[in-house]
């Protein structure tokens, strides 16, 4: 069945299923799970130059032919490129990387800058930047115009900090790509994005391996009634929200599996409310208390805005 999909802000349509790829290489077999997920229906593939995969990401797709139009093809800058005149430069390795002409979302992956020489994903608080958002986001802008990405778009930005930018925007971000499974529902997130026409998408939406989402009792008992899996429920409450997903497989099996949305019950979906816990799979103030502004509004600062 094909995959629905969602209108951006700017009319284009994005699937509202797509498939995550961080870590999807581990075991060499990125160009496989591509195939598998391109022949069961995915057309959105959500990359990022960190995750140091997009080559095998470019070949497999050049390999299988399918159409550029019908593909839906994501990636993000690392916080190493947020000087403005970084910005090009980091698209135009993404495409090649991607062998691509264009992309249809770029996201700024996080809204913190690193120096230039920090490419990785060890850095200690020495190697922040002070590059203000906003003139990240005017470079991202100006991207627009050279026909390189149909649609910019932010990641792991909080409220505080879209109020502080979209005044200042000629372009609202079209898709905030934020951490949401059924433990980490973020409500005032959802609801301040989806009134500012910007789309949501969720991360992690199972959790990934570290929450454990689909060992919820009642989850469970959800799957139980409607003789799905755990990951279909979890994905098909986010859906329900309006808010597209990402879910990462490398098993053929569970690659369809979470294309098959469920119709859950408004009773259902209501009493997902009493097993949020604010719990997190990705958190870089675990390792760098300078940027704990990052989820914390109540305390936020919200630095170089
Ligand atoms: N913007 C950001 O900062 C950011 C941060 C993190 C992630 N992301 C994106 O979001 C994507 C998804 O997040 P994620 O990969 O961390 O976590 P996830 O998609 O929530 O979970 C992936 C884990 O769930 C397992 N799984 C997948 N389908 C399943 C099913 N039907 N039943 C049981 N287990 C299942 C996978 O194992 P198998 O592979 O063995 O099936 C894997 O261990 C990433 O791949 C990446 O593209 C973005």
């Amino acid at each position: 069945m094909p995959v629905n999909n969602i209108k951006l802000n700017n009319g284009v349509l994005m699937p509202e299923i797509g498939l995550g790829t961080w870590k999807a290489n581990e075991e060499g077999t990125l160009a496989k799970t591509i195939k598998t997920a391109i022949d069961s229906g995915y057309r959105h593939i959500d990359c990022a130059k960190i995750y140091g995969n997009q080559k095998e990401i470019g070949s497999a797709l050049s390999e299988l032919k399918v159409p550029r139009n019908e593909l839906f093809i994501v990636s993000k800058i690392w916080q190493n490129k947020h000087r403005p005149e970084l910005v090009e430069g980091a698209l135009d390795e993404i495409l090649e990387e991607l062998q691509l002409e264009y992309l249809d979302l770029l996201l700024i992956h996080w809204p913190y800058a690193l120096k230039p020489e920090c490419d990785g994903l060890v850095f200690t608080a020495d190697d922040l930047d002070n590059v203000p958002i906003v003139d990240t986001w005017k470079a991202m802008e100006a991207l627009l115009d050279t026909g390189k990405v149909r649609s910019i778009g932010v990641s792991n930005f909080n409220k505080a900090i879209l109020e502080s930018l979209i005044p200042q925007c000629r372009i609202v971000p079209a898709v905030n790509q934020v951490e949401i499974h059924p433990y980490n529902q973020a409500n005032e997130l959802v609801d301040y994005c989806q009134k500012n026409g910007i789309n949501i998408t969720g991360y992690c939406p199972l959790g990934g391996s570290k929450v454990t989402v689909m060992d919820d009792e009642f989850i469970k008992s959800v799957a139980e009634a409607h003789a799905c899996t755990p990951a279909q429920v979890a994905l098909s409450w986010a859906l329900s929200r309006g808010i597209a997903v990402i879910p990462k497989s490398t098993s053929p099996i569970r690659l369809k599996q979470n294309l098959n949305k469920v119709d859950l019950s408004a009773d259902e979906l209501r009493m997902f409310a009493k097993i949020t816990k604010h719990e997190r799979k990705v958190d870089p103030a675990r390792d760098i208390k300078e940027l704990e502004w990052i989820f914390h509004e109540d305390k936020a600062q919200c630095p170089l805005i």
